[in-house]
Protein backbone atom coordinates (compact mmCIF):
# COMPACT_ATOMS: atom_id res chain seq x y z
CA UNK A 1 0.00 0.00 0.00
CA UNK A 2 1.30 3.30 -1.16
CA UNK A 3 0.73 6.03 1.51
CA UNK A 4 2.20 10.13 2.28
CA UNK A 5 4.72 10.41 4.82
CA UNK A 6 2.79 10.15 8.10
CA UNK A 7 5.15 12.94 9.97
CA UNK A 8 3.93 15.63 7.29
CA UNK A 9 0.15 16.15 7.87
CA UNK A 10 1.13 15.42 12.06
CA UNK A 11 0.60 18.55 14.20
CA UNK A 12 4.00 20.44 15.07
CA UNK A 13 5.83 18.36 17.64
CA UNK A 14 7.74 20.15 20.11
CA UNK A 15 11.21 19.62 19.13
CA UNK A 16 12.51 19.45 15.35
CA UNK A 17 16.38 19.00 14.07
CA UNK A 18 16.70 19.79 10.75
CA UNK A 19 19.22 18.29 8.71
CA UNK A 20 21.00 18.85 5.21
CA UNK A 21 23.25 17.41 3.04
CA UNK A 22 25.13 16.91 0.47
CA UNK A 23 26.79 14.29 -1.82
CA UNK A 24 30.09 13.06 -1.13
CA UNK A 25 30.66 10.13 -3.01
CA UNK A 26 28.15 9.39 -5.56
CA UNK A 27 28.70 5.51 -5.73
CA UNK A 28 27.05 4.89 -2.25
CA UNK A 29 24.03 7.07 -2.96
CA UNK A 30 21.74 3.98 -3.46
CA UNK A 31 23.05 2.25 -0.94
CA UNK A 32 22.77 4.98 1.61
CA UNK A 33 19.02 5.33 0.39
CA UNK A 34 17.92 2.23 0.51
CA UNK A 35 19.29 1.89 4.17
CA UNK A 36 17.09 5.25 4.99
CA UNK A 37 14.08 3.98 3.42
CA UNK A 38 12.98 1.92 6.42
CA UNK A 39 13.67 5.01 9.02
CA UNK A 40 11.22 7.22 7.86
CA UNK A 41 8.02 7.55 9.93
CA UNK A 42 5.90 9.61 12.26
CA UNK A 43 9.81 10.72 13.75
CA UNK A 44 11.53 11.80 10.41
CA UNK A 45 10.29 13.07 7.16
CA UNK A 46 12.83 13.06 4.22
CA UNK A 47 12.90 15.16 1.16
CA UNK A 48 15.39 14.78 -2.13
CA UNK A 49 16.63 18.30 -4.10
CA UNK A 50 16.26 18.04 -7.61
CA UNK A 51 20.05 17.53 -8.06
CA UNK A 52 19.52 13.83 -6.25
CA UNK A 53 16.82 13.02 -8.48
CA UNK A 54 18.43 14.30 -11.76
CA UNK A 55 21.95 12.32 -10.76
CA UNK A 56 20.04 9.35 -10.71
CA UNK A 57 17.69 9.79 -13.48
CA UNK A 58 14.92 10.16 -11.81
CA UNK A 59 11.60 11.71 -13.56
CA UNK A 60 9.52 13.66 -10.66
CA UNK A 61 7.18 15.93 -12.76
CA UNK A 62 7.45 19.91 -10.88
CA UNK A 63 10.52 19.08 -9.35
CA UNK A 64 12.44 22.21 -9.42
CA UNK A 65 15.08 24.12 -7.36
CA UNK A 66 13.68 27.67 -6.06
CA UNK A 67 14.04 29.50 -9.11
CA UNK A 68 15.78 33.17 -8.53
CA UNK A 69 12.51 35.79 -8.65
CA UNK A 70 13.37 38.66 -11.42
CA UNK A 71 11.73 41.61 -9.97
CA UNK A 72 12.05 40.54 -6.52
CA UNK A 73 12.03 44.23 -4.22
CA UNK A 74 14.00 42.19 -1.52
CA UNK A 75 16.74 39.24 -1.66
CA UNK A 76 15.07 35.66 -1.46
CA UNK A 77 18.54 33.39 -1.96
CA UNK A 78 18.15 29.92 -3.20
CA UNK A 79 20.28 27.32 -1.33
CA UNK A 80 20.02 24.02 -2.97
CA UNK A 81 20.62 20.80 -1.04
CA UNK A 82 20.84 17.41 -2.30
CA UNK A 83 18.75 16.14 0.83
CA UNK A 84 16.99 17.09 3.65
CA UNK A 85 15.91 15.17 7.23
CA UNK A 86 13.33 16.82 9.70
CA UNK A 87 13.46 14.89 12.77
CA UNK A 88 10.44 15.66 15.08
CA UNK A 89 10.01 14.69 18.80
CA UNK A 90 9.97 16.14 22.13
CA UNK A 91 13.67 15.42 23.48
CA UNK A 92 16.34 17.54 22.38
CA UNK A 93 18.99 14.92 23.42
CA UNK A 94 17.22 12.24 21.49
CA UNK A 95 17.13 14.13 18.52
CA UNK A 96 20.79 14.87 18.25
CA UNK A 97 21.38 10.85 19.31
CA UNK A 98 19.19 10.08 15.90
CA UNK A 99 20.41 12.32 13.76
CA UNK A 100 24.03 11.17 14.55
CA UNK A 101 22.55 7.58 14.01
CA UNK A 102 21.60 8.85 10.60
CA UNK A 103 24.64 10.78 9.02
CA UNK A 104 26.54 7.28 10.18
CA UNK A 105 23.60 5.43 8.48
CA UNK A 106 24.02 8.18 5.11
CA UNK A 107 28.16 8.13 5.07
CA UNK A 108 30.34 7.94 2.86
CA UNK A 109 27.63 9.03 0.41
CA UNK A 110 25.82 12.09 2.09
CA UNK A 111 27.77 14.15 4.50
CA UNK A 112 26.06 16.53 6.75
CA UNK A 113 25.75 20.26 5.77
CA UNK A 114 23.68 22.10 8.12
CA UNK A 115 21.49 21.08 11.32
CA UNK A 116 19.32 23.90 12.92
CA UNK A 117 17.26 22.78 15.99
CA UNK A 118 13.46 23.83 16.21
CA UNK A 119 10.89 24.29 19.25
CA UNK A 120 7.49 24.54 20.04
CA UNK A 121 7.05 28.45 21.58
CA UNK A 122 3.99 28.28 23.90
CA UNK A 123 0.59 26.95 21.81
CA UNK A 124 2.49 27.35 18.52
CA UNK A 125 3.31 30.59 18.26
CA UNK A 126 6.35 32.56 16.30
CA UNK A 127 9.06 34.03 17.82
CA UNK A 128 7.34 37.27 17.31
CA UNK A 129 4.28 36.31 19.58
CA UNK A 130 1.82 35.52 16.94
CA UNK A 131 0.38 32.34 16.36
CA UNK A 132 1.44 30.48 13.44
CA UNK A 133 -0.73 27.80 11.29
CA UNK A 134 -4.28 29.10 11.88
CA UNK A 135 -5.34 28.68 8.49
CA UNK A 136 -3.83 25.38 7.52
CA UNK A 137 -6.27 23.47 5.78
CA UNK A 138 -7.82 20.34 7.64
CA UNK A 139 -9.51 17.05 6.62
CA UNK A 140 -10.24 16.77 2.63
CA UNK A 141 -8.68 20.14 1.96
CA UNK A 142 -5.43 19.31 3.52
CA UNK A 143 -5.08 15.89 1.50
CA UNK A 144 -6.14 17.86 -1.49
CA UNK A 145 -3.35 20.87 -0.56
CA UNK A 146 -0.54 18.90 0.44
CA UNK A 147 -0.40 15.63 -1.81
CA UNK A 148 0.18 15.14 -5.39
CA UNK A 149 -1.49 13.16 -7.83
CA UNK A 150 0.05 10.78 -10.74
CA UNK A 151 1.63 8.06 -11.45
CA UNK A 152 2.48 4.93 -8.94
CA UNK A 153 5.62 6.46 -7.31
CA UNK A 154 4.96 9.87 -7.26
CA UNK A 155 0.80 9.82 -5.99
CA UNK A 156 0.90 10.56 -2.05
CA UNK A 157 4.29 12.22 -2.31
CA UNK A 158 4.75 15.93 -1.34
CA UNK A 159 6.74 18.71 -2.49
CA UNK A 160 8.18 21.49 0.27
CA UNK A 161 9.61 24.59 0.75
CA UNK A 162 12.20 25.43 3.54
CA UNK A 163 13.23 28.29 4.08
CA UNK A 164 15.38 29.74 7.56
CA UNK A 165 14.24 33.26 8.33
CA UNK A 166 16.21 35.34 10.82
CA UNK A 167 14.24 37.64 12.73
CA UNK A 168 15.29 41.09 13.72
CA UNK A 169 13.13 41.04 17.51
CA UNK A 170 14.73 44.70 18.64
CA UNK A 171 13.62 45.66 15.22
CA UNK A 172 9.93 44.53 15.83
CA UNK A 173 9.76 45.20 19.48
CA UNK A 174 10.40 49.45 18.35
CA UNK A 175 6.95 49.50 16.13
CA UNK A 176 4.33 50.06 18.48
CA UNK A 177 1.96 46.67 19.17
CA UNK A 178 -0.88 48.17 16.44
CA UNK A 179 1.97 48.49 13.72
CA UNK A 180 2.79 45.08 15.23
CA UNK A 181 -0.74 43.89 13.91
CA UNK A 182 -0.79 45.75 11.27
CA UNK A 183 2.65 43.76 9.87
CA UNK A 184 1.25 40.63 10.18
CA UNK A 185 -2.63 41.39 9.58
CA UNK A 186 -3.89 39.34 13.05
CA UNK A 187 -4.07 40.30 16.70
CA UNK A 188 -1.62 39.03 18.91
CA UNK A 189 -3.94 39.45 21.53
CA UNK A 190 -6.79 36.85 20.26
CA UNK A 191 -5.52 36.07 16.58
CA UNK A 192 -8.50 37.79 15.36
CA UNK A 193 -7.88 39.18 11.71
CA UNK A 194 -7.69 42.74 11.17
CA UNK A 195 -10.39 43.58 8.58
CA UNK A 196 -8.53 46.98 7.80
CA UNK A 197 -5.53 45.62 7.11
CA UNK A 198 -3.12 47.11 4.65
CA UNK A 199 -2.57 45.52 1.89
CA UNK A 200 1.49 44.77 3.16
CA UNK A 201 -0.15 42.83 5.79
CA UNK A 202 1.42 39.52 5.46
CA UNK A 203 -1.48 37.63 5.51
CA UNK A 204 -3.28 39.61 3.18
CA UNK A 205 -0.04 38.80 0.81
CA UNK A 206 -0.72 35.07 1.20
CA UNK A 207 -4.43 34.77 1.89
CA UNK A 208 -4.65 31.34 0.01
CA UNK A 209 -8.43 32.11 -1.30
CA UNK A 210 -7.36 35.36 -2.97
CA UNK A 211 -4.95 33.63 -5.72
CA UNK A 212 -6.30 32.12 -9.50
CA UNK A 213 -6.20 29.43 -9.22
CA UNK A 214 -6.00 29.17 -4.91
CA UNK A 215 -2.73 28.55 -3.55
CA UNK A 216 -3.36 26.45 -0.42
CA UNK A 217 -0.34 24.81 1.50
CA UNK A 218 0.27 23.32 4.66
CA UNK A 219 2.41 25.08 6.53
CA UNK A 220 4.60 23.47 9.37
CA UNK A 221 6.90 25.95 10.28
CA UNK A 222 8.81 26.14 13.92
CA UNK A 223 10.60 28.71 15.78
CA UNK A 224 14.56 27.85 15.87
CA UNK A 225 17.72 29.61 17.40
CA UNK A 226 21.29 28.99 17.75
CA UNK A 227 24.61 30.82 17.46
CA UNK A 228 23.91 32.07 14.29
CA UNK A 229 20.75 34.11 15.84
CA UNK A 230 16.65 33.19 16.38
CA UNK A 231 13.69 32.80 13.69
CA UNK A 232 11.45 31.17 12.26
CA UNK A 233 12.27 27.46 10.12
CA UNK A 234 9.48 27.74 7.33
CA UNK A 235 8.28 24.58 6.08
CA UNK A 236 5.36 24.85 3.62
CA UNK A 237 4.40 20.99 1.90
CA UNK A 238 2.49 20.90 -1.08
CA UNK A 239 1.06 19.03 -3.91
CA UNK A 240 3.16 21.39 -5.83
CA UNK A 241 5.81 24.28 -5.13
CA UNK A 242 3.23 26.37 -7.01
CA UNK A 243 0.97 27.58 -4.61
CA UNK A 244 4.35 28.43 -2.24
CA UNK A 245 6.02 30.10 -5.44
CA UNK A 246 2.50 32.35 -6.10
CA UNK A 247 2.40 33.51 -2.49
CA UNK A 248 6.31 34.42 -2.34
CA UNK A 249 5.90 35.82 -5.29
CA UNK A 250 3.36 38.47 -3.92
CA UNK A 251 5.05 38.44 -0.69
CA UNK A 252 8.31 40.46 -2.64
CA UNK A 253 6.13 42.71 -4.04
CA UNK A 254 6.81 41.18 -7.79
CA UNK A 255 2.64 41.34 -8.83
CA UNK A 256 2.60 45.15 -7.34
CA UNK A 257 5.01 46.57 -6.38
CA UNK A 258 4.19 46.00 -2.55
CA UNK A 259 6.21 44.23 -0.45
CA UNK A 260 5.37 41.89 2.91
CA UNK A 261 5.39 44.02 6.18
CA UNK A 262 7.62 40.97 7.36
CA UNK A 263 10.42 42.04 5.64
CA UNK A 264 10.74 44.92 8.26
CA UNK A 265 11.55 42.96 10.72
CA UNK A 266 12.29 39.19 9.40
CA UNK A 267 14.81 37.95 6.33
CA UNK A 268 15.26 34.14 4.80
CA UNK A 269 18.67 33.16 4.94
CA UNK A 270 18.32 30.03 3.07
CA UNK A 271 15.62 28.76 0.91
CA UNK A 272 14.95 24.82 -0.56
CA UNK A 273 12.78 22.72 -2.46
CA UNK A 274 12.87 19.38 -1.93
CA UNK A 275 10.27 16.38 -2.78
CA UNK A 276 9.02 13.82 -0.35
CA UNK A 277 8.69 10.41 -1.80
CA UNK A 278 5.45 8.68 -0.55
CA UNK A 279 5.88 5.09 1.27
CA UNK A 280 5.13 2.01 -0.02
CA UNK A 281 4.34 -0.74 2.84
CA UNK A 282 5.89 1.50 5.55
CA UNK A 283 9.31 2.03 3.50
CA UNK A 284 9.84 5.02 1.13
CA UNK A 285 8.93 4.11 -2.21
CA UNK A 286 11.97 4.60 -4.49
CA UNK A 287 10.72 3.19 -7.24
CA UNK A 288 11.38 6.97 -9.48
CA UNK A 289 15.30 6.52 -9.02
CA UNK A 290 14.96 3.08 -9.68
CA UNK A 291 15.17 1.53 -6.03
C1 LIG B 1 9.37 34.50 9.23
C2 LIG B 1 8.52 34.20 8.31
C3 LIG B 1 7.04 34.06 8.56
C4 LIG B 1 6.30 34.29 9.67
C5 LIG B 1 6.76 34.80 11.04
C6 LIG B 1 4.92 33.98 9.34
C7 LIG B 1 3.87 34.09 10.21
C8 LIG B 1 2.53 33.92 9.88
C9 LIG B 1 1.41 34.18 10.73
C10 LIG B 1 1.53 34.68 12.17
C11 LIG B 1 0.28 33.91 10.05
C12 LIG B 1 -1.16 34.08 10.52
C13 LIG B 1 -1.79 32.85 11.11
C14 LIG B 1 -1.89 31.67 10.18
O1 LIG B 1 -2.82 31.54 9.38
O2 LIG B 1 -0.97 30.87 10.25
C15 LIG B 1 0.68 33.47 8.74
C16 LIG B 1 -0.17 33.10 7.74
C17 LIG B 1 0.23 32.63 6.52
N1 LIG B 1 1.51 32.59 6.04
FE1 LIG B 1 3.18 33.12 7.02
N2 LIG B 1 4.86 33.57 8.04
C18 LIG B 1 6.13 33.60 7.52
C19 LIG B 1 6.53 33.29 6.24
C20 LIG B 1 5.67 32.85 5.26
C21 LIG B 1 6.07 32.50 3.93
C22 LIG B 1 7.50 32.56 3.37
C23 LIG B 1 4.94 32.10 3.27
C24 LIG B 1 4.79 31.60 1.86
C25 LIG B 1 5.55 31.95 0.84
C26 LIG B 1 3.84 32.19 4.21
C27 LIG B 1 2.55 31.81 3.94
C28 LIG B 1 1.49 32.02 4.79
C29 LIG B 1 0.10 31.65 4.46
C30 LIG B 1 -0.36 30.94 3.20
C31 LIG B 1 -0.69 32.06 5.54
C32 LIG B 1 -2.20 31.93 5.67
C33 LIG B 1 -2.85 33.03 4.86
C34 LIG B 1 -4.37 32.88 4.81
O3 LIG B 1 -4.86 32.15 3.95
O4 LIG B 1 -5.02 33.50 5.68
N3 LIG B 1 4.32 32.66 5.40
N4 LIG B 1 2.07 33.50 8.65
Amino acid sequence: MTTPQPGIARPVPDASRYLTFRVDERAEVGAALAALAGEVGDDLVVGFGASLVDAHGGEVPGLRELPALPGAKVAVPTTPAALWCWLRGVDRGALLLRGRAIERLLSPAFVLDDATEGFRHGSGRDLSGYEDGTENPKGEALVEATYAVGAPGIAGSSFVAVQRWHHDLARFGRLDPMAQDRAIGRRRADNVELEDAPPSAHVKRTAQESFDPQAFVLRRSMPWSDGRGHGLVFVAFGRSFDAFEAQLRRMVGIEDGIVDALFDFTRPATGSFFWCPPLRDGRLDLRVLGL
